[in-house]
């Protein structure tokens, strides 16, 4: 019944988030479906890729996206791009607890991976955005990520550099004035969106049915996700493909003690900022307090204090550390904290605010590696052979 609630509350707030905070009003494309996404190969296990009817995927613009996602030159010192903190060697992550932008300026917030981010309803943590049009305009004037005092430094490159010159006028048909923000947004999200990977040995096992695919072990682990452990509940699984998130937003105990006592003044605080004009992307990720607010920050819902994204578990194994504050190392703790209740410590109070999926789990010590090895036959083949850290049961 809560939970209905707050779905209905999601999507009635969302549009008027939107007209508040993005600046740029990009008419609304209806996605379509693209068929021949889905099925084998790497893309096993995943739903047919929705892009938008004013978007269209084409290799040429891919291309100038991956160059965009990868220049540095769009930072105030020259130092940062996307891939500085999305980096394909990392799962698409930094593999550091809060990423560090220009000048090593921490944030507040673990970079989630790119990889299948197409496929969310929302993007970060708190979906702030609703797709990665938006998205990609954020970081580059973020002061604590590229920089930026505002997109014109980027726009200036754009329109001298004889490369993009001729890329864009190749995808867009445009140069000069006619070259806004909008279209590199959109190169860097139509490479995001190439940016998909299923084929983990879990869709071998569950899609196919390879009963080899997963060890003993992992079967196991399988049951416990379905069973014991709930996992599934919000991490889902459906008949013909897997994402791992249901798209919504809970709070399971994370970075929500440390705030707890000072909820009253961080609220209010937050919404004179808001009234204020204040730009939701900039506090929440340069302040450590105002970060810890979750989905409350955008839908000013009281029910969604510390809530955030679920997020997907497809290539887990590769993007430690894990949760929006980066605050657990590996996989096994993950577990064990949803083994305590949604607490870590083991003995700390849980916060008020706690999603009603999480409780003690009473998983033995056996079946807490069940778990973690089962999350790690979620890593798609393509990227397995980065041999990236496992962030397993080994501290
Ligand atoms: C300084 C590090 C940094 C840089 C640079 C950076 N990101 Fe991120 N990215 C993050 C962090 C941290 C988050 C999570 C922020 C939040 O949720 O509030 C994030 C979130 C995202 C998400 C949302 C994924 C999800 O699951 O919700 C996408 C997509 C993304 N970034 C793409 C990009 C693109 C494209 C660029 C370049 C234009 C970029 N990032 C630059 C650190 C960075
Ligand atoms: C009530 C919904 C819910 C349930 C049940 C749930 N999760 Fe989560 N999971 C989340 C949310 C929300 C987050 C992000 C929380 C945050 O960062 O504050 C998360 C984060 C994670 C992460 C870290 C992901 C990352 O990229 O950092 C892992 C791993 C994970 N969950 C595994 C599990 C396992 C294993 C179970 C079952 C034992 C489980 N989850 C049960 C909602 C849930």
């Amino acid at each position: 019944m809560r939970d209905l609630f707050l779905l209905t509350l999601g999507a009635a707030v969302f549009g008027c988030s939107q007209a508040v905070y993005s600046q740029q009003s990009n008419p609304s494309p209806v996605p379509v479906p693209v068929s021949s996404t889905s099925g084998g190969g790497n893309l096993l296990g995943l739903p047919p890729l929705s892009v938008p009817v004013d978007n269209p995927q084409t290799p040429a613009k891919i291309a100038l996206g991956d160059k965009l996602f990868h220049d540095k030159r769009f930072s105030v010192d020259g130092t940062i791009s996307c891939a500085t903190c999305h980096d394909a060697s990392k799962g698409f992550t930094d593999n550091l607890p809060v990423s560090a932008g220009h000048h090593g300026l921490t944030g507040t917030r673990n970079a989630p991976t790119v990889i299948n981010a197409a496929f969310f309803k929302s993007q970060f943590w708190d979906g702030r955005e609703p797709d990665l049009e938006r998205q990609s305009k954020q970081p580059f004037v973020n002061p604590v990520e590229a920089g930026l005092p505002n997109h014109q430094p980027i726009l200036d490159i754009v329109r001298e550099d004889p490369d993009y010159k001729a890329a864009f006028t190749e995808v867009f048909k445009v140069g000069g004035p006619q070259l806004t923000m909008d279209h590199v947004a959109k190169a860097i999200a139509s490479f995001e969106r190439s940016i998909v990977a299923g084929n983990s040995a879990f869709d071998r096992y569950y899609f196919t049915g390879d009963k080899t695919a997963l060890t003993e072990q992992q079967q196991r682990g399988f049951q416990l996700f379905l069973g014991q452990g709930r996992c599934v509940s919000c991490h889902t699984i459906e008949q013909d493909h897997a994402l791992f998130t249901d798209n919504r937003f809970h709070n399971i105990g994370i970075g929500i003690n440390a705030v707890q006592q000072d909820l009253p003044r961080l609220t209010q605080a937050f919404f004179e900022a808001k009234i204020r004009g204040g730009d939701v992307d900039k506090i929440v990720l340069t302040d450590k307090k105002s970060s810890e607010l979750g989905r409350f920050a955008i839908n000013d819902s009281f029910n969604d204090i510390g809530a955030f994204k679920t997020p997907t578990l497809r290539n887990i194994a590769l993007t430690a550390p894990y949760m929006h504050d980066g605050s657990l190392k590996t996989l096994k703790e993950v577990v064990n904290h949803y083994n305590n209740g949604g607490v870590t410590p083991a003995d700390a109070q849980a916060t008020a605010f706690l999603s009603g999926g999480i409780r003690p789990l009473n998983l033995t010590d056996v079946q807490i590696d069940e778990l973690v090895a089962f999350l790690e036959a979620l890593t798609s083949d393509q990227y397995a052979k980065n041999g990236a850290k496992t962030g397993g049961s080994h501290e």
